[in-house]
């Protein structure tokens, strides 16, 4: 049995902190180091059994003994701060990135994801033996390396779940088939690394694959009592697939959470093995019940990890405070992992960049920050936590544009952000102005940060005299049984359509390119376009509107004369502009920073982190 001092894992997650060589990098090790303080052990990010089957040009290498040392010194982290060590070891086959020169891309069958990737080839009996032996050979460098535990990976539709599910695998050669020959591979892998190493073995799965035709929970059942058999310590009971069900994979926060310890739970009891429950876990007092509800098995803790590092520390009652809360977002982690930047978070900038430490001020100022939006708020608590004496000017409600995020129906668990920052700020000791910065007000101060957002563009249309912003979304009741027109089809007017649609309204949204939703976080983006589509939302690209007459809009498209009828309501989305004469007011008078949405129009992730990096200079 694995020897730890508790039941909390960290779940694996790419990180993208590599440089290319598969090292292991000081990035790494610092933000290995923090997810390391409190848990039982912590499952490393997958690694590349061979340079030519990476996910990330930066993962980290399994593959050759050069690695042994780099290997060894993140065994080391984990150890020092009283972590186990547990290596992820995975072959991701058609998954392996089509963007990395020389990849190589096998799979039970020749068809690509459904999705995208490469089309891979069919694996034959020399290709399944050399898998066999990658799989083996990284156990026992893991086992050099000083790790503690290895986790193979069964699911999450990489290579040995394309043999396990009859999505994926149409092989009639003994392989595919029925679930005793879909099943014969990956146990081929699991008994080859049995056989050469005697460390404790996770095996993480899919408890269902959530498409049709995929693996379910019933197989997993079947799965977990063969993996019983062969002494696996737990099995790792995840959902989804990373080309089919994304967001059942990443747990989004646009599906429901504790599907997936239901999961777990069943194929604990039906199968007899101790499972790993993993999916949103992100709330202390959740976690407490469900370490009782698998009080013989152990919780996976991913992305609640990555934003506040104590948080384990906070389940156990070892650390106090609030904790900066996961809203399963996944803007800043995936999106920085995709975007090649590496693993970053919304709510916490410090992740990705552990090695840097707040300086306590030398110079203790008297500094205005105008605005307590998401940048205000941020950047207010760093400066009076370096030392500074801040006051937190907001003309309206704390929070900002932000209030309005978690509005829409699947963005619920955003409303965590700002109650957080605001009690971050309060603790810190700011002092909260309930009135506008004024710059007459503002002599009185050293230095001034600007966080004073941004406010909506409105296009110059005539007949355009009444409309609607975002705005309409703190409405109680919304309208309903409308027919709504939405200037704009980014962020905003697509979140805006998501929560008309469930109201009985008809929505027609316009866009001058064809890009909808393009600011918006990849998952989010395709699960609200899809639920728009299926419901009937009419998207008209290529349209320009040039005049509203009563109930009718008159515009082009593609050219071409259009018009759009029986509108009852218009929303007016086409974009954001900042707020900053109060910068330009002060500029030359006084030591000015601009933050946030009033320096540049982004979101929420970009404007707390660049609010803490500005704060933390000042
Ligand atoms: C409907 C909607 C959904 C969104 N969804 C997301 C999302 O899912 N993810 C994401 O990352 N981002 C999202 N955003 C964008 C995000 O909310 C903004 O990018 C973010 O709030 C910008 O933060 P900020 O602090 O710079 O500005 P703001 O949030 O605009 O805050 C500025 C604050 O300054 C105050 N203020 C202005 N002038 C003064 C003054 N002179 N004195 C005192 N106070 C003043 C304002 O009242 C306001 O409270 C969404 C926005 C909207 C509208
Ligand atoms: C950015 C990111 C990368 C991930 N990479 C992997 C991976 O390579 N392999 C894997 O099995 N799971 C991966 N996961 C899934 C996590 O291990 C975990 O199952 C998921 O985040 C749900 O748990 P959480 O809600 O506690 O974060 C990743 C998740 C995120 C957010
Ligand atoms: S970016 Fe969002 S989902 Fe990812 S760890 Fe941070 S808060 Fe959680």
């Amino acid at each position: 049995m694995l020897s730890i001092r508790n039941r909390y894992l960290f779940a694996p997650i790419k990180t993208g902190y590599s440089d290319g060589s598969g090292q292991v990098t000081d990035r790494h090790l610092v933000f290995y180091r923090e997810r390391s303080q409190h848990a039982g052990a912590v499952i490393s990010e997958p690694f590349y059994l061979d340079a030519r089957l990476r996910e990330l040009p930066t993962q980290m290498g399994i593959d050759a003994d050069d690695k042994l040392d780099g290997l060894s010194r993140l065994v080391e982290t984990f150890h020092d701060a009283g972590a186990a060590a547990v290596a992820h070891l995975n072959h991701p086959g058609r998954m392996a990135n089509p963007k990395i020169p020389g990849n190589v891309f096998l799979s039970s069958t020749d068809r690509p994801c459904e999705n995208g990737g490469a089309t891979p080839r069919r694996m034959d009996g020399t290709e399944m033996d050399r898998v066999v032996d990658q799989f083996a050979s990284a156990a026992r460098r893991a086992r050099r390396a000083g790790f503690d535990a290895l986790e193979l990976q069964l699911g999450h539709g990489y290579l040995l779940a394309q043999f396990l599910s009859s999505f994926v695998n149409d092989r009639s050669d003994g392989f595919g088939g029925d679930f005793e020959a879909r099943v014969r591979f990956p146990l081929r892998v699991v008994d080859a690394v049995r056989e050469v190493v005697d460390l404790p073995l996770l095996v993480r799965v899919s408890g269902s694959e959530m498409v049709d035709g995929g693996i379910t929970v019933d197989e997993t059942v079947q799965l977990a009592r063969k993996l019983r058999e062969r002494r696996v310590e737990a099995v790792h009971v995840s959902a989804g697939t990373v080309c089919s069900t994304p967001p059942w994979f990443f747990q989004h926060m646009f599906v429901p959470k504790g599907k997936t310890w239901d999961m777990a739970e069943q194929i604990s009891r039906r199968g007899s093995v101790r499972v790993v429950a993993v999916g949103q876990i992100a709330d202390v007092e959740e976690a407490r019940s469900l370490q009782k509800r698998f009080a013989d098995g152990y919780l996976a803790v991913g992305r609640a990890l990555v934003a506040d590092p104590d948080f384990v520390g906070k389940c156990l009652g070892t650390v106090d405070g609030p904790v900066r809360p996961c809203l399963a977002c996944a803007a800043g982690c995936l999106g920085g992992v995709r975007s090649g930047r590496g693993l970053r978070c919304l709510v916490n900038p410090r992740v990705g960049r552990e090695h840097l430490v707040d300086e306590p001020t030398d110079k203790s100022l008297r500094i205005a920050v105008a605005g307590a939006g998401p940048a205000g708020l941020q950047a207010a608590a760093t400066l009076q936590s370096r030392g500074h004496h801040v006051d937190l000017y907001e003309k309206n409600e704390v929070g900002g544009q932000f209030n309005l995020a978690p509005l829409t129906p699947k963005k619920r668990s955003m409303r965590k952000l700002i109650p957080y920052l605001r009690e971050a700020a309060e603790r810190a000791g700011v002092r909260f102005v309930a009135q506008e910065a004024r710059a007459e007000d503002m002599k009185r101060y050293d230095a001034v940060v600007v966080a004073t957002g941004a406010k909506h563009k409105v296009p110059h249309i005539p007949g355009l005299d009444h409309y609607r912003w975002a705005d309409i979304l703190a409405d109680d009741p919304l309208p309903s049984d409308q027919h709504v027109l939405i200037l704009g089809g980014g962020l905003i007017g697509v979140d805006v359509a998501t929560a008309l649609i469930p109201r009985g309204n008809r929505v027609t949204i316009v866009k001058r390119t064809t890009d909808f939703g393009e600011d918006m976080e990849m998952i989010a983006r395709n699960l609200s376009l899809k639920m728009l589509r299926e419901s009937g939302t009419t998207f008209l690209d290529h349209t320009n509107i040039g005049r509203i007459d009563g109930r009718t809009a008159h515009g082009q498209r593609n050219g071409e004369p259009i018009t759009i009828e029986d509108v009852d309501l218009v929303i007016v989305s086409t974009g954001m502009e900042s707020v900053d004469e109060l910068a330009r007011e002060l500029a030359g008078k006084l030591p000015v920073w601009t933050v946030g949405d009033a320096r540049k129009v982004a979101n929420a992730k970009d404007a707390i982190e660049g609010a803490y990096l500005t704060a933390r200079e000042l």
